[in-house]
């Protein structure tokens, strides 16, 4: 295929925003179509352009010899060192193909007794089709003006036939921040026999503490974190979940194995990353930094965007006058896009400085 059918492939499938899941697998497709071929941007997934670290790497690859063999024992490891992180034990920690897989066996937990599920809206929204599949009907809840989760309303909208709340702190698609206080007291006032699915893909990247160390105290909080961003392994997919052990023993009967979705090479290098808290300190400034160049460019540019907390920027093109996802792809920069209905507000991944330096560039010129 030619460089230019490739790009307005790849162009294409990320403009076609869908609020189905269709979506990952149409970008997907159209990006492993265009490995290898195409020189472009890639600013559509949050993924982390520093990562795997180089330890990270060295274990896979090492970790590919021994891939004969079940990972029990470094499944066990990575659990007893995620724990030692959060102050908990082995026994809190459920391991998963991404947290993807978590978000779905916790939700499906859930729909088990039938009834509803809270969300606010716009989130991430992968786990809502298969929720509702299984008898969960999703109520979405409207973020306040400042598009961040209104969790008073939230909890307004909890009532007997209520299950499961979601919400993801960091929010994507918006970047926003709901403050630690503010979500512990939710935590505390959210009914015990409603399961809390906390969604901590981004919390790295905040200067807010997780809420990992309340698991034990509320058997109804899962915590749902990822290799996938600050960890730089969203190809490994592993991700990992953090609750109550009780808890964990009824999401472990929800998977075929328990722990055992990824594999041993993946394994190997989450357990090379764990604990590597400079290459995390590494990330986060370096995302930091180019955070700002392109915050600095919409300012410029007239445009209105929240202040992000993760390695994304939501952002309303309006008043620059120009369609910025076009001007983008013009310029072989592909992932601005739309997440609300009849809305002009866009998300872009934050990538490397220099791949920011030349979306500030197009921006300004
Ligand atoms: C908020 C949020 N949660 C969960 C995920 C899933 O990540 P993974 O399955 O790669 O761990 C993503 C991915 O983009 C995300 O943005």
């Amino acid at each position: 295929m030619e460089r230019r059918q490739l790009l307005k492939k790849s162009a294409l499938a990320i403009a076609a925003f869908t609020f189905s899941r269709d979506l990952f697998a149409r970008e997907a497709e159209a990006t492993a179509a265009s490995y290898g071929y195409l020189d472009y941007i890639k600013l559509s997934s949050n993924e982390n352009p520093h990562g795997p670290s180089s330890p990270a790497k060295k274990a896979m690859m090492e970790a590919v010899n021994g891939s004969n063999r079940y990972p029990w024992e470094v499944t066990t490891q990575l659990r007893e060192k995620i724990g030692a992180q959060f102050g908990l034990k082995k026994e809190n920690v459920i391991i998963g193909a991404g947290s993807s897989e978590l978000l779905g066996v916790v939700s499906t937990y859930a729909a088990l007794k039938k009834g509803n599920a809270i969300a606010p809206d716009p989130t991430f929204r992968l786990w809502i089709p298969a929720a509702r599949k299984a008898g969960l009907d999703v109520k979405l809840v409207a973020l306040d003006k400042d598009k961040v989760t209104d969790l008073q309303k939230m909890k307004e909208q909890i009532n007997e036939s209520t299950q499961m709340v979601y919400v993801c702190n960091p929010n994507n698609p918006t970047g926003s921040i709901v403050p630690a206080a503010e979500l512990e007291a939710f935590i505390k006032q959210v009914p015990a026999r409603v399961i809390i699915l906390l969604d901590e893909a981004y919390t790295e990247f905040s200067d807010e503490p997780s809420m990992a160390r309340l698991v034990n105290d509320y058997p109804n909080l899962v915590v749902a974190k990822t290799f996938s961003k600050v960890y730089g392994m969203a190809g490994a997919r592993v991700g990992f979940g953090l609750a109550h052990p009780d808890t964990i023993k009824q999401l472990n009967d929800m998977q075929p194995w328990a722990n055992a979705g990824a594999s041993a090479v993946s394994l190997a290098g989450a357990l090379a990353v764990v604990q590597d808290n400079s290459f995390i300190a590494h990330c986060k400034s370096e995302n930091q930094k180019a955070r700002k160049i392109f915050t600095d460019a919409l300012t410029k540019n007239g445009i209105k965007f929240i202040p992000s907390h993760t390695s994304f920027v939501y952002f309303d093109p309006t008043g620059s006058g120009k369609d910025v996802a076009k001007l983008l792809e013009a310029n072989q920069i592909v992932g601005a896009r739309s997440f609300e209905e009849k809305s002009p507000w866009l998300r872009l991944s934050v990538g490397t400085v220099d791949e920011m330096t030349k979306v500030s560039k197009v921006l300004n010129s």
